[in-house]
């Protein structure tokens, strides 16, 4: 990931807000769009996603928020064409290849969420290494989501709680919670969707049940600390009632 598209925004003056999200959540969308205004193939809007994250990442470190999980891959987009397939499955390996140890020493935990069997060995095994060597972080925790669907994270939670033998009247929400991907894990606050698509995807269906939901017009190469500052100035506004009454 280049280091240099950090920015303008790096050393500016960010108001404190007066409530973090604990977690983001964030539908990265609009990378195509971002590389058909430049002309560019599709996979440049992925590369250049990614060269965001960097950024992000550091906002979410320097703003407070705890937990941060992105959507890098859906079950769905196994559809698109293999060529772009490709490409997302080699932006996964250069990112662990030349960013894992930077995220280590920044304190970053990796997780994964969704089903690594569909991925080559080899990558699953670079996925796993990651985990596992960042296992012990604690400054934040990050979620990639990747060969991930709500519902088929639904889907296998039933499976293993049947497998694990919860007669049904030992089924409720803490249980079904703790068997999805994201386990013991806060809900996400804020769910974030980039590029002015006003839909979920099948994106953390389960956990967003309380969400705040932020959209935002802008293609996710250029969703940077200004506008995360933004969604999150948002979040602040927003009452949570959780159904009930003030
Ligand atoms: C949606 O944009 C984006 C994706 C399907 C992929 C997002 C992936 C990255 C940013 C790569 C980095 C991720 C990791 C952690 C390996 P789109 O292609 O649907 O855009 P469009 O709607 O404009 O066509």
């Amino acid at each position: 990931m280049a280091r240099t598209r950090i920015g303008s925004d790096r050393h500016k003056e960010y108001p404190p807000l007066k409530r973090i999200p604990t977690h983001v959540a964030i539908i990265m969308d609009g990378n195509g769009r971002w590389a058909k205004q430049r002309g560019l193939p599709r996979i440049a809007g992925h590369r250049a996603g990614t060269e965001n994250l960097r950024r992000v990442l550091r906002a979410c470190v320097e703003f407070g928020v705890k937990v941060l999980t992105l959507y890098a891959f859906s079950t769905e987009n196994w559809g698109r064409p293999e060529a772009e397939i490709q490409g997302l499955m080699s932006i996964l390996r250069d990112v662990i290849n030349r960013e894992l140890q930077d995220l280590h020493k920044e304190g970053v935990q990796l997780r994964h969420l969704g089903d690594l069997s569909r991925i080559a060995p080899d990558l699953q095994q670079q996925v796993l290494n990651a985990i596992e060597l960042t296992r012990d972080n604690t400054t934040l925790i990050l979620n990639v989501a990747f060969n991930y669907g709500g519902r088929a994270e639904i889907v296998h939670a039933i499976q293993e709680i049947v497998k694990n033998g919860h007669p049904p009247e030992a089924i409720n929400d803490e249980l079904v919670s703790r068997y999805l991907y994201t386990g013991s894990l806060p809900d996400p606050d804020l769910i974030v969707r980039t590029s002015g698509e006003l839909r979920l995807s099948n994106f953390l269906i389960w956990q967003g049940a309380y969400a705040e939901y932020y959209f935002s017009e802008v293609y996710w190469p250029d969703f940077g600390k200004d506008a995360l500052y933004e969604a999150l100035k948002h979040y602040e506004q927003r009452d949570r009632r959780y159904g009930l009454v003030k």
